[in-house]
């Protein structure tokens, strides 16, 4: 495994981390989650992301992930970064999602209880509240930072001025902003085009990509139609009618320069999220053990020739 640097910080990543948003939730199958983390650390994936919605249902990621920390980490608790976020829809009422002080809190409270930890590594503002002052939000990070609650503050998906703001903010508060989550890959450059990147890597921040494959379309999953049990088809935030005939054949056109560089197409698809600078780490989701090690795999080639990236801006620009 390659250790990369968070921003100006003094944390190292794992250039591949594992996400838990799908997978690991009350509905899958447990011991597939085991040896999933299990594997994952073996392979020196020191890094687990979670968030207090993952599921189904909202929450069962935290219990399971706790209940693996329980079994087969617990030793090894020192040598894990483990991370949560609070934004989106967890429990009905004001109180149960965005930005307040009283929701990021009360949601930390209940991810540690159900992770069984005293405290996560990174705990995330998971989206941008536009309606709530960001002062509060970043009072919030700092605060559970101060409790010992979480040791860092990350942002997620907040757009590039809402960064430079919450940057500005946490700095002067004495709590850095350790790390911002964009989704970033290959047929998703919002925060290459927008500034994001750039706004991180003026501040110091670091950046975890999530969804590197593209949640699939990145791979050779969809090539030759839609596998049942794949993720297509069985979760709602990626439909069957995304899988167009136009998005295949782009996909099968990248995986034939992929395997001339003697790669798989999602191998290819995370060199080139880690190959832009101010990338930390690639924040990949998995369904079986052999996913996360094409994944580790990647790491053997992750330079690109000029010819190659022509080739591949041809396609995806
Ligand atoms: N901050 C946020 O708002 C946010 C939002 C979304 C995600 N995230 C984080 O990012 C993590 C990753 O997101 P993601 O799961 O969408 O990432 P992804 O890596 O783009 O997609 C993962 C899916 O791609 C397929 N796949 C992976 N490796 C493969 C391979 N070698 N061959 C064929 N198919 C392969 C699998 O689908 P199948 O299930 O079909 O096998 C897998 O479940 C999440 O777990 C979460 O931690 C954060």
């Amino acid at each position: 495994m390659q250790y990369n640097r968070t921003g100006k910080s003094g944390l190292k990543l794992p250039v591949i981390s594992l996400g838990l948003w799908h997978n690991f939730g009350g509905l899958d199958n447990f011991e597939n989650q085991r040896a999933m983390c299990r594997r994952a650390f073996d392979l020196g994936i020191t890094h687990f992301d979670l968030a207090n919605n993952y599921g189904p249902p909202p929450g069962s990621a935290e219990t399971n992930f706790g209940k693996i920390l329980a079994s087969d980490f617990a030793a090894h608790r020192d040598e894990l970064i483990i991370s949560s976020k609070a934004g989106y829809h967890m429990w009905d009422g004001p109180y149960g999602e965005w930005g307040s002080r009283k929701y990021m809190i009360a949601s930390l409270n209940q991810s540690l209880k159900r992770l069984g930890l005293d405290y996560v590594d990174i705990f995330y503002s998971h989206r941008f509240d536009p309606e709530t002052p960001l002062e509060e939000t970043m009072g919030a990070l700092d605060f559970a930072v101060r409790s010992g609650k979480a040791l860092y503050a990350g942002i997620s998906n907040y757009p590039a001025k809402a960064t430079k703001e919450a940057a500005k903010i946490l700095k002067a508060m004495g709590t850095p902003c350790l790390i911002h989550q964009p989704r970033f890959n290959m047929l998703q450059q919002e925060p290459l085009k927008e500034g994001v990147l750039k706004a991180c890597d003026d501040n110091g921040i670091g950046v975890i990509c999530f969804s590197p494959l593209a949640q699939g379309l990145l791979t050779d999953r969809y090539l030759n139609g839609i596998p049942e049990g794949s993720r297509a088809t069985v979760a709602h935030f990626l439909k069957p009618g995304q899988i167009t005939e136009e998005v295949v054949k782009r996909s099968a056109a990248l995986n034939e320069i992929a395997k001339g560089r003697g790669q798989k197409l999602s191998q290819m698809a995370l060199a080139w999220v880690l190959s832009h600078k101010e990338v930390t780490s690639a924040l990949i989701g998995a369904s079986r053990v052999s996913q996360i090690e094409d994944a580790v795999n990647a790491i053997d080639k992750l330079d690109f020739t000029k010819a190659e990236l022509t080739k591949i801006n041809k396609l995806i620009a």
